[in-house]
Formats: C-alpha cells, sequence, structure tokens
C-alpha cells in the first residue's frame, strides 16, 4: 500500500474513520465518540473538509471512486504526547537507576554531545521520523540547554510542516560545566529562540527549565518573567517524579511550602504549564494545579523503568487537575503511545483503578490536544482543522490479526490495539494532509 499522488495537502480517504468529539465519561459511552465503519474523510489544503459516512456521502452525489479504498485500516487522529525529550533517543534502555543517578549516569552524557550542531540536526531528524513512525504528529518536547539545538529541531520540524511544541532546557546548576547555561544567557537565549520560532507556521515555544534542583531561583524567576512578556507560550518542567528528588528540593529550597511552591513562586503555573509526572504530590499541590489550570503529564512507561511511582490518577481526576498522557522518551522505553496506553493501564490495574479503551483514545488525540490548548486546530476530524492523521493496520501480525478476529465491539479492538500494539500497527501517518511516514515493512 502506497499513498497515491493528491494535490499537495489534499487527501480522499475511505476507510473505518473514528475521533472523539468529547470526553467519553466511562466504558460503553458512545456519545462522544464518531465512528464510521465505512467512512470517508476529506483533506483539502491541509485541512479537513468532511468526514462522513460512505453511503451518505454517496448519496449526497459525491464519488466514493474518487477515494483511495483501505477498508481494513482505521484512520485517527494523529497522536499528541505531551512530555518527550529529544535529545534522548540514546538514552533509552539504559540499565538500573533511579531518577537522579540516570540523569547523571547516562542523561547529561547523552545531552552533551548535542553541542555539536551538526549532531544537533541530525538527531533532531531522527528523533521526529520516530515520532512519526509511532503515529505521533504533535508533541511537546525538550532539546537541550544548546539554543542550536532548539534551532535544529524547529527547523527540522518546520521543514515537515510538523505541530511541534519545544523549548530550550534551562539549567543554570547541578549538571557538567557545559551543559549549563546562566540565568542571564538562558533569558537572552530564549527571548531569540521565542521571537524566531514561536507563532511560526505551526510552531509554538515552550520555556523549559528542566527541573528545580538544576535551576536557580533567579533563572526560574527569568522564565516567570518571560511567561507574562509573550502570550501563547508554554511552560514545561518536571515536578514530584521521585522521592529523593523531593529531598533535594527541601534542602535546596527550605523556604519552600512544597514542590510545586517553587514553581508557583515564580509565576510558573497556568493554563499552559505542563508538569511531567507529579506521583508524589500533597492536597495542597494537587488544590493549586487545578486552580491554575495547569496539567499533569502522566508518563507511565518512564515511571515504571525508573521506578519512581504509580500515578494516582483517580486522585488527580477528582481533586480537579488536568492530567494528560506521554511517553516520556528516553526515561520511557518507547515511542509508541499505544504501548504508553498499555503501560497507563498497568499503572491503573495495580491501584484499583481502570483505563477503557474509549477514555484512553480519547485521551491521546482531543483530549492531550484540550489540556495542550489545542483542540482549536488538532484533536479531531472537524472541519478547519488540521489534517494530522494516522491510518492504523489492526493486524500487522499473526497474533493482533487473530485477535481481532475475535472482537466483538469497537472498544473490543481498540482495546487489543492499546495492549498488543506499536509502531508495527501505524501504516501511514499525515501532517497537514501530506503523508509524512508510510511503513513498509
Ligand atoms: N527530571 C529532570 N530531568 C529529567 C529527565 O530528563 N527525565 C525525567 N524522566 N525526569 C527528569
Ligand atoms: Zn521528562
Amino acid at each position: 500500500m502506497s499513498a497515491p499522488a493528491n494535490p499537495p495537502g489534499s487527501v480522499a480517504l475511505r476507510a473505518r474513520i473514528l475521533h472523539f468529539t468529547a470526553k467519553p465519561t466511562g466504558k460503553g459511552e458512545q456519545n462522544a465518540v464518531q465512528y464510521f465503519d465505512d467512512g470517508v474523510l476529506l483533506v483539502e489544503k491541509g485541512q479537513v473538509t468532511a468526514v462522513a459516512p460512505a453511503e451518505a456521502m454517496a448519496q449526497q452525489g459525491f464519488d466514493l471512486s474518487r477515494c483511495e479504498h483501505l477498508p481494513d485500516h482505521l484512520v485517527m487522529p494523529g497522536f499528541i504526547d505531551s512530555h518527550i525529550h529529544c535529545p534522548q533517543l540514546d538514552v533509552m534502555a539504559s540499565y538500573g537507576e533511579q531518577l537522579l543517578d540516570w540523569l547523571n549516569r547516562y542523561t547529561f552524557p547523552a545531552e552533551l554531545k548535542f553541542s555539536d550542531p551538526q549532531y544537533a540536526a541530525l538527531m533532531s531528524e531522527l528523533f521526529l521520523d520516530r515520532l512519526l513512525a509511532a503515529g505521533t504528529t504533535t508533541a511537546l518536547a525538550y532539546a537541550t540547554v544548546h539554543a542550536h539545538a532548539a534551532d535544529a529541531l524547529f527547523h527540522a520540524a518546520q521543514k515537515r510542516n510538523l505541530r511541534l511544541v519545544a523549548g530550550r532546557v534551562m539549567m543554570d546548576r547541578n549538571a557538567p560545566e557545559n551543559l549549563t547555561d546562566t540565568a542571564a544567557s538562558g533569558e537572552r537565549d530564549d527571548r531569540r529562540l521565542i521571537e524566531q520560532w514561536h507563532g511560526q507556521g505551526r510552531l509554538h515555544y515552550a520555556l523549559t527549565p528542566r527541573f528545580a534542583p538544576t535551576s536557580s531561583p533567579e533563572q526560574l524567576l527569568a522564565a516567570g518573567r518571560l511567561y507574562v512578556e509573550y502570550s501563547g507560550l508554554y511552560m514545561q518542567t518536571h515536578l514530584s517524579e521521585n522521592l529523593a528528588e523531593l529531598d533535594w528540593i527541601k534542602s535546596l529550597y527550605p523556604k519552600a511550602k512544597h514542590y510545586l511552591d517553587v514553581y508557583d513562586q515564580a509565576g510558573l503555573l497556568g493554563p499552559r504549564s505542563v508538569f511531567g509526572h507529579g506521583i508524589h504530590l500533597s492536597d495542597d499541590e494537587l488544590a493549586r494545579l487545578a486552580a491554575t489550570g495547569s496539567s499533569v503529564a502522566f508518563c507511565p512507561s518512564s515511571n515504571l523503568f525508573l521506578g519512581s511511582g504509580l500515578l494516582d490518577l483517580a486522585r488527580l481526576q477528582a481533586a480537579g487537575v488536568a492530567v494528560n498522557i506521554a511517553t516520556d522518551v528516553g526515561a520511557g522505553t518507547s515511542f509508541s503511545q499505544l504501548r504508553t496506553l498499555a503501560d497507563a493501564y498497568r499503572v491503573l490495574q495495580l491501584q484499583g483503578q481502570s483505563l477503557d479503551a474509549l477514555t484512553a483514545f480519547y485521551q491521546l488525540t482531543l483530549g492531550n490536544a484540550q489540556s495542550l490548548h489545542l483542540d482549536h486546530c488538532l484533536g479531531n476530524f472537524s472541519a478547519g482543522k488540521d489534517a494530522d492523521f494516522v491510518v492504523i493496520n489492526l493486524a500487522p501480525d499473526a497474533l493482533q490479526a487473530r485477535r481481532q478476529s475475535q472482537v466483538a465491539s469497537l472498544e473490543e479492538a481498540l482495546f487489543a490495539l492499546m495492549i498488543l500494539g506499536d509502531e508495527r500497527n501505524i501504516a501511514r501517518t499525515y501532517a497537514a494532509g501530506s503523508c509524512v511516514y508510510q511503513n513498509n515493512n
């Protein structure tokens, strides 16, 4: 199967089509879901123009023979990853440490290599290749401390016309000498990057203080200043991931009420603030996250791999905190958000909670778009939205083919996909109506 040549940014596909119009409220919920067993998706100039049952389209005079027909494939909006590290490809599957030792032993050395601009450019391309092969069309991504590495990532995304939110890591202490900035140089670099990239085409800038232990209070305040100065910026950082990290925060910031308070004092909370992990939070921290509309990125693969803990999703949701889902590569062990959903399911099962398939796929698409305030242009097939989508093969191997032949409902098919699936299931990925990845295996 190869993508046919259409005018740039134009597509006519006939397939199984699934998208969400709202958050499903529980297993068996159908209102929030639009699913056509035999549907048509039309895209022009990079935007969705129509999605409807094939029969209804034919009745209105649409010529179905204009469509590429993929009757066994499932078409869904592109997946959104709310927390991932571009420079950590080579850190994946590094043995045997928890967070702080893992950073020192594996992560900082890998990020140091990005001081070479050519290397940073090459790795940015490889990173985007892996995202698209996993069906991820938009990510909230960390670059390294090097401004040229953030430039390289934005350049690479711009070439492929991807919607990407990314930022240069701010880190002015407790890291190797060649991997740090200063509060002043970091602010200068970020100002330049924001002016060059934020709002350019499909690109957005995220202020990215790595986490409170590697930023001085002055640097966090500088980030807070930029946050109010430029509209529409994002802020991403790590929060309350690991118990040794929490002890370190207490000794570095003895006057702070708690971990979140360190960021709060610098003005870094808000609806576009995404805090990675948030596993060990107090009730007061949850209340403050909810009150400010800040969100937490749930990174189950990473949390299992680093032994960080199990996110109590029900507790965060009961407190009114928005939670999105993310891989956190390279502590996360896969770019595939199908595998990430499977890990989320396991993490919740261990706590007597659950994750039904409709909610899971809603979260990967419209849910993450909503919590990143990108749902005006991403997340489902409403007319006028960016045509970022994936073509999914439900049966890429004998096992999945067999399992899918047994399912009695869409929900069962999706559940088998999220538990057994990975990159093998991604047949094609489209960005703004152009095929940007084709699985030739
Ligand atoms: N905390 C600070 N930096 C990192 C990172 O790169 N990965 C993870 N998982 N946690 C962090
Ligand atoms: Zn992370």
